[in-house]
């Protein structure tokens, strides 16, 4: 199984109970099954079939290298955000013309970097940009590979921090300003306009919003041609989102898939895409312990040894994880529990009003924790950042010991 299921009343990721890693490891440790992030990928790679198709796997949402290194041995391509996260990928055996590179606010050096590697693309978000892409490319003596990323102005249906497609939010060009800018672009001598691209959002349970952004896109495509600018990809960014509770559905790569080649019609350009947390998400799990039972007038606690700074989704989005008991009885008395780390803040829990059986030392399995969990973990409260463990089968493998006490203050120094 690549979801968590029990054998024998213990909870088991592949072929291995959670018993066991917690043993190895000890506790907190992110642990992830390979064959449901490889299986993930290969749904998103299958479902485009024939059509030509670049499947960039979002780096944010999980950067270990190990992971990287799966998906660059599939020929997975990647959407970085940083000259970190590029580093990274290259360091995995990524192909450096398979990624793209999109965000913001890309620095000097890191669009330098990007071009000396030969990146596939530039997702180009502000005339600003553009202008500096084109100035770095000029005194390289190189042409950049640019897509403009659009901002087509709809709405995703998700949790406003992970909205970005509405012409409010910071990302993307203005659709109102959008053939100006490609027409700009087409005049600049250090850009050669490669594809157009749009990314509304993240955690998106519903094919609408894709399909009005990209029927967006193709509109303003059909503008490009009139004008004579020809590109060759179609960037649809990533968003596709997972079920979080059993009974959510939420369509499938293929259902996705089958969407946007529809949409296309006959257009024959090459999709790029930009998944992440539909292909991680639900690899992965936080195992933690209960270190105490707490009660008072209003709320049974249990307090765990993982914390928001682990796993920081629940206290910044109020987002919902499946919390499952590793030996299915439970132990001791069911009660209805708030599962609490202890970092010093009101908001550090990880569930609220779980119906579970728990004694200190129960472990804990917080569920659908592969993406966007421990890449967005921090050291706060100085608490070492935890392990991180892929299951292969039987076998387990460490991609990311714990940080030690000695590494926490490593990079500092007191005064003279
Ligand atoms: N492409 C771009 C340009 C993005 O900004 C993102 C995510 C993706 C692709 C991948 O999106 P995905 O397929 O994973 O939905 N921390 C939040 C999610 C933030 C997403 C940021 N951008 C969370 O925990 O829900």
């Amino acid at each position: 199984m690549t979801q968590p299921d029990y054998r024998d009343g213990i909870l088991c990721l592949e072929d291995l109970p959670l018993t066991a890693i917690a043993e190895s490891y000890g506790t907190p440790v992110y642990v992830y099954s390979r064959h449901a992030i490889e299986q993930q990928w290969q749904a998103f790679d299958r479902a485009f079939g024939k059509h030509p198709h670049l499947v960039c796997y979002a780096v944010k949402a999980n950067s270990n290298l190990a992971i990287l290194n799966l998906l660059a041995r599939l020929g997975s391509g990647f959407d970085i955000v940083s000259v970190g996260e590029l580093e990274r990928v290259l360091r995995a055996g990524g192909e450096p013309g398979k990624v793209v590179f999109s965000g913001v606010g890309k620095r000097r050096d890191e669009i330098e970097r990007a071009l000396e590697c030969g990146i596939r693309c530039f997702n180009v978000e502000s005339i600003a940009e553009l202008e500096r892409i084109n100035d770095i490319a000029n005194a390289t003596g190189v042409k950049a590979p640019v897509s403009l990323r659009v901002n087509p102005d709809v709405d995703a249906g998700t949790h406003p921090y992970i909205a970005t497609g509405l012409k409010e939010n910071k990302f993307g060009i203005d659709f109102s300003d959008a053939l100006a800018t490609y027409l700009e672009a087409a005049r600049m001598p250090g850009i050669e306009l490669a594809g157009i691209d749009c990314h509304i959002g993240s955690q998106i349970t519903e094919l609408a919003p894709f399909r009005d952004a990209l029927q967006r896109l193709l509109g303003l495509l059909a503008q490009l041609e009139e004008h004579a600018v020809h590109i060759r990809h179609i960037d649809i960014g990533g968003g596709l989102g997972i079920p979080y509770e059993a009974q959510e559905t939420v369509p499938d790569p293929a259902d996705y898939a089958a969407m946007i080649i529809a949409t296309l019609g006959e257009r024959k350009l090459e999709i790029i895409m930009e998944p992440g947390r539909a292909i991680v998400g639900n690899a992965g799990l936080l195992l933690t312990r209960v270190e105490y039972l707490k009660h008072n007038q209003a709320h049974h606690f249990a307090i765990v040894d993982a914390a928001m700074n682990d796993l920081l989704r629940p206290s910044l989005y109020d987002a919902w994880h499946g919390i499952l008991p590793v030996r299915e009885q439970g132990d001791g008395r069911e009660e209805s529990y708030d599962i609490v780390g202890p970092v010093c803040e009101t908001g550090d829990f990880l569930g609220k009003g779980r119906r579970l059986r728990l004694q200190p030392g129960s472990l804990l399995a917080v569920c659908s924790a592969g993406a966007y969990a421990y890449s967005m973990s921090s050291n706060y409260n100085s608490r070492p950042r935890v392990s991180e463990v892929l299951i292969d089968g039987a076998a387990h493998h460490l991609i990311r010991r714990q940080e030690s006490l000695e590494d926490l203050f490593s990079h500092e120094q007191t005064l003279p």
